[in-house]
């Protein structure tokens, strides 16, 4: 009899123990809650409170002295996150370096001599590691670099979803078949963002991103001399704005002379960039579809946030957080890089 009782009471505790850890898998905190409107994600801001509240804190002081440097790497380190959530998800794939096993993505064409701020990266990670050992993930830490250069560059703040967990591969054919490149039309824009769940306003809010960070020549030429396959320039570029460019961009060489995506004030994350496309003085062929795409209602959004950068910083950190919530690794999915550079070792 008692023995029975002991079987049965093992079994209780067993059941227990089991529901409970299906309800809270390993990586999922107690805490965490859907966010964004796309999929349930399981992250929450509070998913480094007891493991390491001073990460944020981290990342900020080092994007500080990098951005007192060089303004731009906080436009590039933004531009990372994009790069990584649209390529198999918000999973730091876009960090991991060529080996034997992995085929980077840092050679896809979208981001070849093109993305940079992995260095920074590398020293944000670093100090993370020393501060909490084996516990921020590659993949947050893109994103609190993303954030935290957002806000530093004049930007709004937004809760930012933590727990994302590292890939162990990369992918560099979907990095060259999910990023859209520059001289997309509008309707290729819309299905490249679809694509990752996200809409209309989505594509518009987050094309904002452009008003920091700069673009090689090679990324905006076809519209200075061949914009139709016609050897001629593209009509909607306003006329004084193309002959800047054209000085700064000559038909043959200097595909990687740059220029300011929002040359009114590209270091700081302000609604000038809708402005300028309004002027015919955006600089990309995707920034500029935006408004003579002949979609209303994206051209209506371009109107708006121009004229209420509230709104464009509300929609914005909408946006950006469904960006983030893309695809996250989590529970016993990926890892926890020590080097974002690489996969562990198996020991
Ligand atoms: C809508 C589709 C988009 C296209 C076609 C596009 C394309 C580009 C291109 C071609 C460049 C310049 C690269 C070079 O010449 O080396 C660039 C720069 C940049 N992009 Fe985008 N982009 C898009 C959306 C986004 C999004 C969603 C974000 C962020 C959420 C973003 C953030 C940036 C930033 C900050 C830069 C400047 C980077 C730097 O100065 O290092 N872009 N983009």
């Amino acid at each position: 009899m008692a023995s029975t009782k002991i079987v049965l009471g093992a079994i209780f505790i067993a059941s227990f123990y089991l529901s409970a850890s299906l309800a809270f898998p390993p990586g999922h905190h107690e805490g965490a809650y859907p966010v964004g409107n796309g999929p349930v994600s399981g992250l929450s801001p509070d998913y480094y409170k007891f493991t390491c509240p001073q990460a944020d804190e981290i990342v900020v002081s080092i994007l500080k002295k990098a951005i007192a440097k060089e303004p731009r790497i906080g436009a590039s380190l933004l531009r990372l996150l994009f790069h990584d959530c649209f390529v198999q998800g918000c999973d730091a794939s876009v960090l991991l370096d060529d080996t034997e096993e992995v085929v980077s993505e840092k050679n896809a064409i979208p981001n070849k001599n093109s993305i940079r701020g992995f260095e920074v990266i590398d020293e944000i990670k670093a100090a993370l590691e020393e501060a909490c050992p084996h516990t921020v993930s590659c993949a947050d830490t893109i994103a609190l670099a993303a954030r935290g250069s957002t806000v530093l560059s004049g930007g709004p703040y937004w809760e930012l979803p933590l727990g994302r967990r590292d890939s162990k591969t990369a992918n560099m054919k979907l990095a060259n078949k999910y990023l859209p490149p520059p001289n997309a039309t509008l309707h290729r824009l819309i299905k490249f963002f679809q694509r990752q769940g996200l809409d209309k306003v989505d594509l518009v809010a987050l094309s904002g991103s452009h008003t920091i960070g700069k673009a090689r020549c090679v990324s905006f030429k076809q519209r200075l001399y061949n914009q139709h396959r016609d050897n001629r320039p593209d009509i909607t570029l306003e006329k004084s704005f193309y002959h800047t460019l054209a000085l700064a961009c000559p038909h043959t060489g200097g595909d990687n002379n740059i220029r300011s995506l929002d040359f009114v004030s590209p270091s700081k994350f302000d609604n000038s960039y809708y402005k300028l496309i309004m002027e015919g003085r955006g600089l990309l062929n995707s920034d500029e579809v935006l408004w003579t795409g002949k979609d209303p209602e994206i051209a209506g959004l371009v109107k708006s946030y121009a004229e209420n950068e509230p709104l464009f910083f509300e929609h914005y950190v909408n946006s950006i957080t469904k960006m983030g919530n893309i695809n996250p690794l989590m529970g016993h999915n990926g890892e926890i890089r020590k080097n974002c550079r690489r996969v562990n070792q198996e020991i």
